[in-house]
């Protein structure tokens, strides 16, 4: 098994002959850099593919003891055998066989040609961005994850960069706002927390029509490599917050890219070297291990998310998941996913009672994030999109008084029956003698199946 990783030893001395450069760095990226041969992604010895289930817990290490979790290397620096260098391994900002190890798993899991694996979900996507150039253009969606828009704003700020934000779940309005001078499109399906869907395959196909060198990117943190890859739906760039459902258990943050192109791969690992962004060693061996349960995590969260939204949408609240068949974008969506995910959102149609309902709930963690195994209840205009300033959050169309649901493992009739509670504190339901509905503040009310618009 190649475990060859990228080296650029950290200590740029003299310590490094040109001959030890000239073994480390065979590939010359289009900007002229020096660059380390790409890893290739992990595949089981004999070759055979197997279910996605069994290749997120089947990996092979080369471990000299056959540790059956790969080892921590918790070291800045690897000894080098001679003077000029050309160790697999001499600095870890460079190259870890911690690192390695869980970025040829991604890359197998992801259907990649190569992964890499950074700090954060946002140190992923600012690794991306540095593919842009002033004057370049980005085509994204409205309803962006706040952290997202907040970089894209630095971006148009300061670096020239133009941003075109516009509603990705309609082609032809991307299209309309696509051009040569387009270098990229960022999208998110499902959106956050308006949860609306993208067509990935017909975007890619209209974005490297408008230009061949644009690049499509997709976030696709809502998700996981488990219920969609956007590789194999025309994107160039997949990346998602490990944060989330990678890792599972809210203990650790990280970032994954993915590519199906080799030199795109080491054009993305070029500012991870420079800046020393790639993800240390513990955390990396952490997500490996939260990787190794994702389709149990998963599989659970996601049918704990139907049987809420369905409870929700039984007593009248206006509820947004890609589950249900009332969502307008149901076909869609599974046209290009293995399953719905496990955030849903829904209106109570007045703010105080929706803060009352956050409030209230007690096996709800009033948190921002998803993915975790624990369940977390948010307002977002409040928490994760308050860094969308409300005049835009308003020109978004995004309800103030909007309840994001981010479902975990627990037992599904106590997270309904906690909700339920809190609904009744909150004064958000009408109580009947067996039942209860949601009280009619204006937006609480079922969706139209037939109309994109409601959304
Ligand atoms: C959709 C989405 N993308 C990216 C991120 C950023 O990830 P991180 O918090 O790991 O930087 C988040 C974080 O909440 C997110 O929700």
């Amino acid at each position: 098994m190649d475990e060859r990783p990228p080296s650029d030893g950290g200590d740029d001395g003299p310590r490094k002959s040109a001959k030890a450069l000239g073994k480390a760095f065979s590939n010359i990226d289009l900007d002229g850099h020096n660059l380390p041969p790409s890893p290739a992604p992990s595949s089981p010895r004999n070759g055979k593919r197997y279910a996605l289930a069994t290749e997120l817990v089947y990996t092979e290490g080369t471990d000299q003891y056959n540790a059956s979790s790969q080892p921590i290397y918790q070291s800045a620096t690897f000894k080098q055998t001679s003077g000029s260098g050309g160790n697999e391994y001499d600095y870890t900002r460079s190259g870890n066989p911690t690192r390695t190890h869980l970025e040829r798993h991604l890359a197998k899991i992801m259907c990649a040609e190569r992964a890499l694996v950074v700090t954060s979900g946002m140190a992923a996507l600012d690794v991306i961005t540095r593919l842009l150039r002033p004057g370049d253009e980005v085509v994204t969606g409205d309803d962006l994850y706040g952290g997202t828009n907040r970089l894209l704003k630095y971006l148009s700020t300061n670096n020239e960069i133009i941003v075109h934000h516009v509603d990705t779940t309609d082609p032809s309005v991307v299209q309309k706002a696509l051009s040569s001078r387009t270098a990229m499109v960022l999208l998110e399906t499902p959106t956050n927390p308006l949860i609306k869907i993208v067509n990935i395959p017909a975007i890619a196909k209209a974005t490297h029509e408008a230009n061949f060198k644009a690049l499509v990117a997709v976030d696709n943190t809502m998700l996981s490599p488990y219920l969609q890859n956007p590789l194999e739906l025309g994107a160039d760039i997949v990346y998602e917050s490990g944060t989330k459902y990678l890792s599972g258990h809210h203990d650790l943050m990280a970032g994954v890219l993915a590519v199906n192109n080799a030199a795109l791969g080491d054009r993305l690992y070029f500012p991870i070297n420079a800046s020393g962004c790639g993800l240390a060693p513990f955390d990396s061996w952490l997500l490996m291990r939260g990787i190794k349960t994702l389709k149990v995590r998963m599989e659970q969260q996601q049918s704990n998310a139907l049987r809420i939204a369905e409870f929700l949408e039984a007593h009248g609240f206006r509820v947004r998941y890609p589950g249900l068949r009332s969502h307008p974008q149901y076909d869609l969506h599974n046209s290009m996913a293995r399953g719905a995910g496990a955030v849903l959102s829904f209106e109570t149609g007045d703010i105080n009672i929706s803060e009352r309902i956050v409030e209230s709930a007690k096996l709800w963690a009033i948190s921002v994030s998803f993915g975790c195994v624990n369940s977390l209840i948010s307002m977002p205009c409040r928490m994760s999109h308050a860094s969308i300033d409300a005049k835009t959050r308003r020109e978004r169309a995004m309800p103030e008084d909007i309840i994001r649901l981010c479902v975990g493992i627990e037992d599904a009739d106590d997270l309904i029956e906690d909700l339920s509670r809190a609904l009744v504190l909150a004064g958000a339901v009408n109580l009947t003698p067996n039942s209860f509905s949601a009280a009619d503040h204006g937006k609480a009310k079922k969706v139209d199946t037939q109309s994109n618009d409601i959304f």
